[in-house]
């Protein structure tokens, strides 16, 4: 019965995602993006010694990465190219199988750090590789704002 109400409260708040979604693109792929940012500090903090090393914590973050990667690339429809200060670029639009094929790759290489990650270390090195992702979409698919 509990996990019975545990998963219709789980299909409730993914319905109401999936909503949001597509009434306002714009807003969720910011807050996914947000959400991404904020699992990155974690990790950033853990590797500067601010926060101690945590496996779940580690795992959670590359599990986040995984699943801003799977709803992303449908939160660019052509009726969200600008507006809700989004920096989205044009270029989204124009080179759309490598802008998707990049959110793959970071899936992939989230699927990776996570089962290589087992202490500080391997997590320093996993992090490394599966973040190069972030500034290498970003310095492409993003648009100053000044
Ligand atoms: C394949 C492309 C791509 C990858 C990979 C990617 N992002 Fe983004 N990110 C974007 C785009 C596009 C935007 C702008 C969305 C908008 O404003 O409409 C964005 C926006 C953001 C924002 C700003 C959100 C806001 O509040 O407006 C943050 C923070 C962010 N990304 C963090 C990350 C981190 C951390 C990673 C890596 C773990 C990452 N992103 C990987 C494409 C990407």
């Amino acid at each position: 019965m509990i996990v019975r109400l545990a998963l219709a409260a789980a299909v409730v708040a993914a319905a109401a995602t999936t909503v949001v979604a597509q009434s306002d693109p714009i807003a969720a792929r910011k807050a996914i993006m947000k959400t991404t940012g904020q699992q990155t500090a974690i990790g950033a903090k853990m590797i500067k010694g601010e926060e101690p090393f945590d496996l779940n914590k580690a795992k959670a973050i590359f599990a986040e990465y995984q699943d801003a990667a799977a709803k992303m690339p449908g939160l660019f429809p052509d009726s969200a190219k600008s507006g809700g200060e989004s920096t989205a670029s044009p270029k989204i639009w124009e080179s759309n199988a490598d802008f998707k094929a990049r959110f793959a790759k970071l899936s992939e290489d989230a699927k990776a750090a996570s089962a290589s990650v087992k202490d500080l270390d391997s997590f320093k090195a996993a992090f490394g590789n599966v973040t190069k992702n972030c500034g290498g979409c970003h310095e492409t698919y993003r648009i100053k704002k000044s």
